[in-house]
């Protein structure tokens, strides 16, 4: 029997993102990569629900409570959002909610970027951009070696993984923080480890990049607060591109007004947008993006791999 995939992916929310919309050529591609099946290209909400009539599985960002009733064959709701809290419905337990870890691969260097340039000063630099015309001394204590350093990566999943398997050329030593112990992955040489959560305070002293990628849940609430930002080494560096809940935001001000970390890159936050009055805009040492680090123009490219692959394998277990 013709399994049918509904594919409804237009980026739901302002402002619109375009390569977070598939196009016709990935639409050709999914069809030409999983010949046996029918591809239904839904381009509005009525077209989806339509299509839910005969789906089996149904690629989307949106997902209501009132879809189920029309989808009788539904088995499964992918999405390529990472986050687990992406959808806020509870899925009838007949139907298997699959999240997508291919955001790894693009995150990573978003990451190393934001590594690199904060050893290296270059963002140090541009801060001086126009206020000081050679600002060569000025930048001296902020120029550290790459190589030798210690990075933390609390939340060590498909994003953290990426992160470690980018920097670890650079002759860093690697700490990943997890909920279950498990080995590390096949670039960890002897000096790196895995840790679960209860140690993460004892290697923060020893952490000079301090790299988040959790999930939002009660667990990783505040996570990191005053307690954990001074046990840091004050040159340290914090990186946040996972969930914004998982930082208290006062303490992180706090902590880089009073110079008791060295710096900040987040890319999400407690409240999205950032709101203009937030003192993270004005705050030292603090660089923002505004939840981009996964924009990528091979974004859904990457997810119709990761997907195919799951498809197939779905397949052989029967769907
Ligand atoms: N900024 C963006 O644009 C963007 C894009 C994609 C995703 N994200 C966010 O990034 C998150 C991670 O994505 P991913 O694909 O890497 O997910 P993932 O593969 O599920 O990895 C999550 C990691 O977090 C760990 N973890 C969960 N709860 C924890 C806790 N309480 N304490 C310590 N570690 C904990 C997990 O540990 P175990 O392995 O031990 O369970 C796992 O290593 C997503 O949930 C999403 O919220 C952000």
């Amino acid at each position: 029997m013709t399994t049918s995939i509904a594919v409804w992916l237009i980026w739901p929310l302002k402002p619109v993102i375009s390569c977070w919309t598939i196009n016709e050529r990935q639409v050709d591609k999914l069809k030409q990569l999983l010949p046996g099946t029918r591809i239904i290209h839904c381009k509005s909400e009525e077209e989806f629900v339509s299509a839910l009539k005969t789906a089996e599985i149904s690629i989307t960002w949106i997902f209501k409570l009132e879809y189920f009733k029309a989808a009788p064959q539904l088995k499964k709701v992918v999405t390529p959002a990472a986050g687990i809290d992406f959808f806020p419905i509870e899925i009838p337990s007949h139907i298997k909610l699959v999240n997508s870890g291919f955001h790894g691969e693009i995150m990573g260097e978003t990451v190393a970027a934001m590594i690199l340039s904060h050893a290296r000063g270059i963002m140090k630099s541009y801060s001086f951009q126009g206020k000081l015309p050679w600002p060569r001394n000025e930048l001296e204590p902020y120029m550290k070696n790459v190589r030798g350093s210690c990075i933390t990566i609390l939340g060590f999943g498909h994003i953290g993984q990426w992160v470690g398997r980018l920097m670890k050329p650079f002759g860093v030593r690697l700490i990943g923080v997890k909920r279950k112990p498990e080995p590390g992955p096949d670039y960890f040489d002897s000096k790196d480890k895995i840790v679960i959560v209860k140690d993460l305070n004892n290697v923060l002293p020893e952490t000079d990049h301090l790299v988040m990628a959790l999930p939002r849940t009660e667990e990783t609430t505040h996570i990191i607060k005053k307690e954990q930002l001074e046990l840091l080494p004050s040159h340290a560096a914090v990186y946040n591109v996972g969930r914004g809940n998982a930082i208290d935001e006062e303490a992180l001000v706090e902590a880089l007004e009073t110079k008791v970390i060295g710096a900040a890159y987040l890319d999400v936050f407690q409240q999205e947008p950032l709101p203009a009055d937030s003192p993270l805009h004005i705050c030292p040492n603090c660089y923002l993006m505004p939840h981009a680090s996964a924009i990528a123009s091979n974004y859904l490219d990457l997810f119709i791999r990761e997907f195919v692959l799951k498809y197939l394998n779905w397949q052989k277990q029967g769907l």
